[in-house]
């Protein structure tokens, strides 16, 4: 049979291939041809290419490692399933039947709370903007609800004085715990007293009566001692407000934030050494809150983790469907999954594994998605042996942000499966087609396609 060709390439010499270690781990090639034993061939006869797979036992695995890591430190520890990360039913019901209250941003994640099964007083109510028909709904239920801005207070007080009873809510503070840019668009500053004149204001209305603190200082902390200085000043600014206020802060909340072993763009450091380890991140947590509380006081620790929980146990499955050069020589591959579904290659350098071991040279590739958009690019600069057509690329961690994030633009969005403990798989979202994208569209009778 004719060989496929191939234009020469020419490779700079680079030293450091080998070392006394063996192999430059950048040049080794990665291969992975199963998901917790199940075939990736398998997986894509059955339900197609693209296709995202998710493992159960990844998922539960993370979910008790890291409540251990925190419930082990400190007595009084809730989970709360951050819903933004990935709201599809079946991860959300997972983490909820790990013991996880749900944590929503939004109305809409609020209803899909609600619509899973979640009871009112199971949900913690974030984010900048609740309708107040939200809102009503959720003081009605008896959800937490975290305060966000001055005009919620006013929204919430209305109701108070509809229903002729006090609301007990939560405030969400920003501070300065070393994470730059800071975090100071949500919820109230502490530095600046803004916080302080928030809850003045509170007291004053004697509508709502304050029971929580609540805080996130950001995504992808990879400092354990941000998290310790925003214990410090949460608490100590708890005591701030039941001494001068009469106010009992029930919980502390401090977000989510904790990293996945992602590789972010630009870190220097590869994420197993960049990215501290969870027991010790709870260990510090935990050392911060015995330091500022006073003897016999527990008060609630809740734990939004977002990325930390899901992201390892997420999968893309994308296929090459096309190979060229670009004009600057570089090889570039077109695959079936592009940013469309893997939004956060944005910001991540996911690892790329292939479905086979293929023989050749290794080659600086871009791997561009199937958008007809110029920002369509999933990676660049990895390096890769001559794929061919239909070749498999595995790309993960891929299971936070990207089934909450992803465009419906110009593709149909594909399967999402999950891998059970025991090996049985089940689709957990199906394949959209034309009917999901037109579903909602109205065609006024004059605008109607003739045919001739
Ligand atoms: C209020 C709140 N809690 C929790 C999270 C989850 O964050 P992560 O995925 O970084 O743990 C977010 C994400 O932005 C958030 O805004």
């Amino acid at each position: 049979m004719k060989k496929p060709y191939e234009k020469p390439v020419m490779n700079k010499l680079q030293s450091g291939l080998m070392n006394k270690f063996g192999r430059n781990p950048a040049y080794a090639r990665k291969v992975r041809k199963e998901i917790d034993k199940v075939s990736i061939d398998d997986l894509v006869a059955e339900y197609g290419s693209p296709l995202f797979v998710y493992s159960e036992k990844s998922l539960r695995r993370k979910y008790r490692q890291m409540h251990s890591a925190f419930s082990t430190r400190y007595p009084n520890v809730v989970f709360g399933w951050s819903y933004k990360t990935n709201y599809l039913s079946t991860i959300c019901a997972l983490m909820h039947q790990e013991g996880a209250v749900a944590e929503v941003v939004s109305q809409m994640e609020y209803e899909k709370a609600r619509a899973l099964g979640v009871p009112g007083e199971k949900i913690i109510f974030n984010g900048p903007y609740k309708p107040l028909a939200a809102l009503e709904r959720a003081v009605a239920e008896g959800a937490t609800i975290n305060v966000d801005n001055m005009d919620e207070v006013y929204d919430l007080e209305k109701i108070s004085r509809a229903l002729n009873r006090q609301i007990r809510v939560g405030i969400r503070l920003n501070l300065d715990a070393g994470i730059y840019p800071q975090w100071s668009r949500f919820g109230f500053n502490l530095e600046t007293g803004q916080a302080m004149d928030a809850i003045k204001r509170i007291a004053n209305g004697k509508r709502l009566v304050l029971n929580g603190l609540h805080c996130h200082i950001g995504t992808f902390i990879l400092e354990p001692s941000a998290y310790v200085k925003q214990v410090e000043k949460m608490v100590a600014f708890g005591y701030e407000v039941e001494k001068a206020f009469g106010f009992s802060i029930e919980y502390i909340d401090i977000g989510g934030g904790f990293p996945s072993r992602n590789c972010l763009k630009g870190t220097y450091l590869p994420p197993d050494i960049a990215v501290p380890d969870i027991d010790d991140m709870a260990e510090q947590i935990g050392q911060a809150l015995s330091r500022s509380l006073r003897p016999g006081d527990f008060p609630k620790l809740v734990i939004e983790s977002g990325r930390a929980l899901v992201d390892a146990a997420g999968y893309l499955i994308t296929s090459i469907v096309a190979s060229k050069r670009l004009v600057d020589g570089t090889r570039a591959y077109i695959a079936d999954a592009g940013v469309n579904l893997l939004f956060t290659s944005f910001w991540y350098k996911h690892n790329i594994e292939l479905d086979r071991e293929v023989a050749g040279v290794n080659e600086n590739c871009v791997i561009y998605g199937p958008l007809c958009m110029n920002i369509d690019a999933i990676d660049e600069g990895t390096l890769l042996p001559p794929l061919t057509r239909g070749t498999r690329l595995v790309i993960s961690p891929a299971g936070a942000y990207n089934n909450t994030q992803w465009m419906q633009f110009i593709q149909y969005r594909p399967n999402v499966v999950m891998v059970g403990e025991d090996g049985t798989v089940d689709v957990i979202r199906e394949a959209e087609d034309l009917s999901d994208i037109v579903r909602r569209e109205k065609l006024p009778e004059r605008f109607a396609v003739k045919s001739r």
